[in-house]
């Protein structure tokens, strides 16, 4: 057991930088694996620092080349190195010029943070802490400079030279095949936003005119050859530039954007200033390469990286305590944007099942934090779920809290008061607190606790006093160091609902936009003149990121289905009913009756919403997630008979549904040109959701049908749906078909993580065999995070029978990957490791095997800090 204690960072312990940087001239040679870095400096003191304190810069596996102080080598003996710092105790006490040489191998560099190599082409990583492993610094993101940056490269290697800022200079450097370019980055910034490229590029461009009139070369920058597949993406960056100018009145700042894709890449994308770096697979896009729903992510990850240019870059972290600040900020913003773009309703729904898929699990198992942390031993195992998806819900509260015209007037606030430092939560919520006049200190508690508050709701009607009261009490369950938890204060949207619709809502408690604020442990609140009983619908909108008790039987959920006008309830409403019907078969009743009769709601439903809103049907159509099951059973759960009740639910479903299945999917078949738009997907979506009920009850028949859709499928949309659908189905035709897609698309990565990932989901106890047989696809490389995830990270996180078999053989084949994986990217490792975080709600025999299996990896000698700590607090 590794036993060495890393040390813990903690918020409580912040102090200013005992040195400020006026400015950083970097020079960079790029070689494949002898770059050299020349980076000057301009350092003087803080006042605000300790006065006597030694220079301490950051490094991380550096080799240091020399030093010299204006110009003067300085003796080795006069400073102290390592690859994790540089300290100098003897400088002039004033302005002085610090220049640092350091020697980086891109090609070895396997961890993807720094400076490496990703086929062919040269990039970076800096956030959080990768600048450090490209030279010494203050590495950290109060520092904040202005960066100068000089590339150089090999002609032919690296014709596309790109930096921060605008492009100032480029030329050829005499007598050598090499060129250079000069980029100037006037916005002072921290070390995590700088980056640099140098590749063969293909490039799509056009030129944007700014709100105030300004011209902007706007790019997007692939691998050669792969040109034609940026449009949408760029169309994308378009239309988010335009949308931050008329919803945020922001305006884009320098005279360039540019976009990059690379193949190997650590998360989603990273928005380096003016010089967006992003994993291909936001990207990369074509009808015949990419789903409906490649294309939505790119369009909000590209929304997501553009939008930080104000809320991160121009506002930035104090300290990484504070990521929140930017990153829950910047996905309420790109879920708007997305919202606006498409239709709000299926796009607020898709956001609340992924908050409710990946951030209630973690609130609810050994790696639950705050929004934001207090401390961490290892900053990259941060940027998850919690800080990113509920730091945006945190924000739409304070939206529904404050009202929209504060919620605005407040972020004009924030954008003026705070542009150009380094921010906090607290300057953030005091624009709020400005602009509403109210006082959000008790508010500011969601950041700091942790945990999913459970909220249960009673109702009662007075049919003589025509009155109607809601009592309301909220339980926060204790998290890792937070024992005892406070009453949260919570939004909850509300309406009385009748099969009249609406009725109006008579109460001093309740604001004109139909809001209460629940703000004690219990409260009550009565609406008067109540005609008739309604049915209460609560939390409409998903007014606050909690979990809802609320005692209504199928008949009033079924009103809601129906005449809710709130249509996250009305889905909630189908949602809910399913649930607890799943809960009931897990425990091994038999609720085919009632199953039934849900389903001729359904098909009522269906008859009724298709044609008019086909995504909106397909929604409340897709039957609860295993993963909704298991939150709801709590513990001692037994994947295999969740995913067998989920069949027969399914079933049910199915054969209720069957005299409208087949023509309703013959109707929405595909005409005319593919199209990404949101309306054209829906029906897909609905079309391709039907396809997979009919294969459930009648497997032949879904079979031959996914066979002609593969045929006539004219985009990856129609194509990988029909071959999902087969790979439910064990058999020849299966195989074929996996064959045949194998090889129509070998060369092509990204789809074949598509094909690699839909096996290893396939839960059959043979697909461990599967899994080591695609492993040795040529296409598969362990370096490659994209890969690995699309094998081990689907696997460990949707394959929820076989990950969790009885027999632990699916814990010891991500144990067995992540202790060879962790030598190699020890972030992709860690990441994959969160899978382990709901073990101990497993039964019996597994919770022993998941046990082993992570005592097994932290055994090993030399285990990174990312992947010891996600093991340390798992195991705790
Ligand atoms: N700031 C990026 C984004 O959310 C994420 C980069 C995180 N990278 C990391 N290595 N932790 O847009
Ligand atoms: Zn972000």
């Amino acid at each position: 057991m590794k036993t060495d204690t890393t040390p813990i960072v903690r918020l409580e312990d912040y102090r200013p930088s005992d040195f400020h940087i006026e400015k950083v001239h970097l020079d960079i040679s790029l070689h494949p694996t002898e770059t050299r870095v020349i980076s000057t400096i301009t350092l003087l003191r803080n006042p605000a620092g300790n006065p006597s304190a030694p220079l301490a810069l950051d490094g991380d596996e550096l080799v240091l080349k020399s030093v010299k102080i204006e110009g003067e080598e300085v003796s080795p003996s006069d400073y102290e190195a390592t690859p994790q710092s540089l300290v100098i105790r003897k400088f002039p006490e004033r302005v002085f010029d610090l220049t640092i040489e350091t020697a980086l191998n891109p090609t070895a560099n396997t961890k993807l943070m720094g400076l490496y190599r990703s086929n062919g082409i040269y990039c970076t990583q800096c956030e959080a802490e990768g600048f450090r492993r490209i030279t010494y610094f203050l590495d950290r993101p109060d520092v904040m400079t202005v960066y100068t940056t000089r590339l150089e490269a090999d002609r032919n290697d690296a014709p596309v030279l790109l930096g921060n800022g605008n492009p100032n200079e480029r030329g050829d450097v005499p007598d050598s095949n090499r060129h250079y370019a000069i980029w100037h980055d006037p916005f002072p910034k921290p070390a995590y936003l700088f980056a640099v490229v140098g590749g063969n590029l293909d490039h799509v461009g056009k030129t944007f005119k700014t709100m105030s009139g300004r011209d902007v070369d706007i790019a997007v920058y692939v691998e050669k050859g792969k040109g034609d597949r940026a449009d949408y993406a760029l169309d994308a960056l378009e239309r988010s530039m335009r949308w931050d100018e008329q919803t945020f009145g922001r305006e884009y700042d320098l005279e360039v954007f540019n976009v990059v894709a690379v193949s190997d890449f650590n998360m989603g994308a990273m928005e380096n200033k003016g010089l967006n770096i992003f994993n291909d697979k936001y990207v990369l896009a074509s009808s015949e390469t990419a789903t409906d729903g490649d294309y939505a992510g790119i369009e909000s990850v590209i929304a997501h990286e553009y939008f930080h240019n104000w809320t991160g870059n121009r506002i930035t972290c104090r300290d990484w305590f504070q990521l929140c600040l930017k990153e829950g900020l910047t996905v309420f913003r790109d879920q708007e944007f997305s919202a606006d773009e498409r239709s709000r309703p299926v796009c607020r729904i898709s956001d609340i099942k992924t908050l409710r898929a990946r951030q209630f699990p973690e609130d609810a198992g050994p790696l639950a934090h705050p929004v934001r942390p207090p401390q961490y031993s290892e900053i990259n195992n941060f940027y998850t779920a919690t800080v990113y998806e509920k730091g945006a819900e945190l924000v739409r509260m304070l939206k529904t809290l404050i009202g929209a015209d504060a919620f605005r007037k407040g972020m004009d606030i924030y954008f003026d008061s705070c542009d150009g430092t380094a921010a906090t939560m607290e300057d953030f919520l005091g624009a709020f607190e400005q602009s509403s006049g109210k006082d959000l200190s008790h508010f500011a508690k969601w950041y700091g606790q942790a945990g999913t508050p459970h909220i249960t709701v009673k109702g009662h009607y007075d049919a003589t006093a025509k009155t109607y009261k809601l009592d309301f009490t909220q339980v926060t369950q204790p998290t890792p160091g937070q024992p005892s938890k406070e009453p949260l204060v919570i939004p909850v949207s509300l309406g009385l609902v009748t099969s009249k619709g609406d009725l109006p809502l008579d109460c001093s408690s309740v604001n004109e936009n139909g809001v209460f604020v629940l703000d004690k442990a219990s409260d009550s609140i009565v609406f008067s003149n109540v005609s008739e009983e309604p049915v209460p619908s609560v939390f409409r909108n998903f007014s606050a990121p909690v979990k809802v008790s609320l005692e209504l039987d199928s008949k009033d959920l079924l009103t809601l289905l129906v005449h809710d006008s709130d249509p996250f309830n009305r889905w909630q409403a189908a949602q809910t009913i399913a649930t607890r019907l799943l809960v009931r078969m897990v425990n091994g009743e038999d609720c085919k009756a009632e199953i039934e009769a849900f389903a001729s709601s359904l098909l009522e439903f269906t008859n009724e919403t298709a044609a008019s809103d086909p995504a909106f049907t397909a929604l409340v159509l897709t039957m609860p997630g295993e993963s909704d099951i298991i939150q709801e059973i709590g513990s001692d759960i037994d994947p295999d008979a969740i995913f067998k009740s989920r069949t027969i639910l399914k079933r049910i479903l199915s054969s209720v549904l069957s005299p409208v299945l087949v023509p309703l999917y013959n109707s929405l078949a595909n005409t005319g040109p593919y199209s990404p738009d949101a309306a054209s997907a829906g029906k897909r979506s609905l079309r391709n959701l039907l396809l997979d009920l009919i294969a459930c009850n009648n497997s032949a028949e879904g079979e031959k049908l996914a066979q002609a859709q593969i045929q006539s499928a004219t985009n990856m949309t129609e194509h990988f749906a029909a071959l999902s659908v087969l790979s439910h189905i064990p058999g020849n035709a299966r195989e074929n078909a996996f064959t045949e897609f194998g090889k129509r698309y070998s060369n092509e990565p990204l789809v074949l993580d598509k094909w690699f990932a839909l096996q290893a989901v396939i839960p059959e106890e043979s697909v461990l065999g599967r899994i080591e047989r695609l492993t040795q696809n040529p296409a598969y490389a362990i370096s490659n995070p994209n890969r690995v995830r699309a094998v081990y990270g689907a696997f460990a996180m949707s394959n929820l029978t076989q990950f969790n078999r009885a027999d632990g053989k699916g814990y010891d084949l991500l144990a067995d990957l992540a202790i060879k994986l962790d030598k190699i990217n020890p972030q992709i490792t860690a990441r994959l490791l969160t899978a382990f975080g709901s073990w101990r709600r497993m039964n019996g025999v597994r919770q022993a095997h998941a046990e082993a299996a992570l005592k097994r990896i932290a055994a090993q000698p030399d285990l990174s800090r990312d992947t010891s700590d996600i093991v340390q607090r798992s195991l705790a």
